[in-house]
């Protein structure tokens, strides 16, 4: 479709900082070895040949990889942020000049132009999409539902330079979408279970070969890397207050013990609170670990976790970040309305004065892993970013035989992502053996 407002070509901090982007992009493409023959796949059957596709990412070393697997694979791609904070402007640089992808990111970008990327990755007018929050695909179905009002105003200002039939077909000529985040998957099955989805999604969080990686060893790593890389703290000897203990959780959790931490959880569901207690954590509610902890750290997906009331009780000196999706996780509004001063003392920590006591937020409660340090390891990103290239190449082929629901890859692509890893670690595994194979298919036999 033709669109009013013809995009600018990118966006982006300096296009000088490409050589130092390339360097960094070709040293994460050396733990990437799943989507490396992914991509020599594609660049022969290129199976994205001319689909226009809007990413919406955090543009990161192992995004680039990720993008320049699908342009090997035929796809012209416009590509903006999907957290203000976590584009790695040099990235962005090497993208637009050795991969033509259209990138509209900037690290630190406020509220409005966040924002107007996303339009601007609308305006390119896709047919695929993929998303790390829903953000994308949201602002989509509120154009199609015409709740202009719940856009965030830079979209809404340009779609209301677009006519009724160019916002018909913005949203008609998408395929497909993927979503990458545990997040975003819960808002995209709000949207199927209200009968609002106007197109299929891949979820590829709910590949085994995603969440059970990613979001546990890669956010567990990342997370205190983060942590680590804005204060300097010594994490043994502390005591860290993990709020969640989903696959994010459990990742923290046993990276911050393993450094030597003391480690309380707090939960909402009686399940994997059991879960964290018989995993040896200590388990409370927030309220009782408030005054305890010396780091806290949420990865709920939830909102308001940590409110006045935690703060207020915590003790001088604590630190509190978020590592969940959104930067809604701490209630940072209600912090400043009883904080008596508050001051940058530190790139990335902001010092909040609660009852005389000094309370450290980090990274504006961002995730702090790609606020502060560099968003998971290549090596993890392999398997989320070869599901995503599969999706995209599943979508390109299936999407018009696939209903308007959340999907997941088959089970047996999940399975070759993992054969692909371990084969590239040099680890091998048993295979069944004839009586094996019928002993698990039987029922009778050798009990
Ligand atoms: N930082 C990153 O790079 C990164 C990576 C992957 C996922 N994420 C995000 O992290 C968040 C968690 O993802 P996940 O895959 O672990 O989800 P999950 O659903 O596996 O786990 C979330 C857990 O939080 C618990 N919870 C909800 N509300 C709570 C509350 N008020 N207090 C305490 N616990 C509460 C839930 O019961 C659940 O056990 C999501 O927002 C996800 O999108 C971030």
């Amino acid at each position: 479709m033709t669109v009013q407002t013809a995009p600018a070509k990118y966006d982006i901090k300096d296009l000088a900082l490409a050589d130092e982007g390339k360097r960094r992009t070709e040293w994460s493409e050396r733990s990437m070895p799943v989507l490396r023959q992914i991509r020599a796949r594609f660049a022969k059957e290129q199976p994205l040949r001319g689909v226009k596709l809007s990413a919406c990412l955090h543009v990161t070393t192992e995004t680039a990889n990720l993008m320049i697997t699908l342009r090997t694979a035929g796809a012209d791609i416009a590509l903006c942020a999907s957290n203000p904070l976590s584009t790695q402007d040099d990235v962005a640089a090497h993208l637009v000049r050795d991969h033509g992808v259209h990138v509209y990111a900037i690290k630190g970008e406020d509220h409005e132009t966040y924002y107007t990327h996303i339009s601007q990755a609308l305006a390119f007018g896709p047919e695929m999409t993929q998303d790390d929050g829903a953000d994308l695909v949201g602002a989509l179905h509120m154009i199609a539902l015409n709740r202009l009002d719940d856009l965030a105003p830079p979209i809404r200002k340009w779609v209301e330079g677009l006519s009724q039939s160019e916002r018909k077909a913005l949203v008609a000529d998408v395929r497909g979408s993927t979503e990458e985040t545990t997040t975003g998957v819960i808002r995209l099955k709000a949207m199927a279970k209200e009968g609002v989805l106007q197109f299929p999604i891949i979820a590829v969080n709910d590949s085994n070969t995603k969440h059970m990686f990613d979001n546990r060893y890669g956010t567990g790593q990342s997370t205190l890397d983060g942590v680590v890389r804005a204060t300097n703290l010594l994490l043994a000897g502390s005591t860290v207050v993990v709020a969640g203990y989903g696959w994010c959780g459990r990742g923290v959790a046993s990276r911050a013990r393993g450094a030597g931490s003391h480690v309380i959880v707090t939960e909402i569901d009686p399940l994997p609170a059991l879960e964290a207690r018989m995993d040896g954590f200590e388990v409370r509610t927030m309220a009782d670990a408030a005054p305890l902890g010396d780091l806290f750290i949420t990865l709920t997906g939830n909102i308001h976790v940590i409110r006045p009331e935690h703060f207020s009780a915590m003790k001088d000196g604590a630190i509190v970040c978020n590592s969940g999706h959104f930067n809604v996780e701490l209630d940072l509004e209600g912090l400043a309305k009883i904080a008596s001063a508050r001051r940058a003392v530190r790139e990335m920590v902001e010092e909040y004065v609660v009852k005389g006591r000094r309370i450290m937020v980090l990274g504006e409660g961002r995730l702090i892993n790609l606020a502060a340090a560099e968003g998971h390891p290549a090596s993890v990103m392999d398997m989320s970013f070869a599901n995503q290239a599969l999706a995209a190449e599943v979508l390109a082929k299936d999407s018009a035989k696939m209903s308007k629901a959340v999907h997941r890859l088959p089970a047996a692509v999940d399975g070759e992502i993992a054969r692909l890893k371990l084969q590239s670690m040099g680890i091998s595994i048993d295979t069944l053996t004839a009586e094996q194979t019928k002993y698990l298919a039987s029922w009778d036999a050798g009990t």
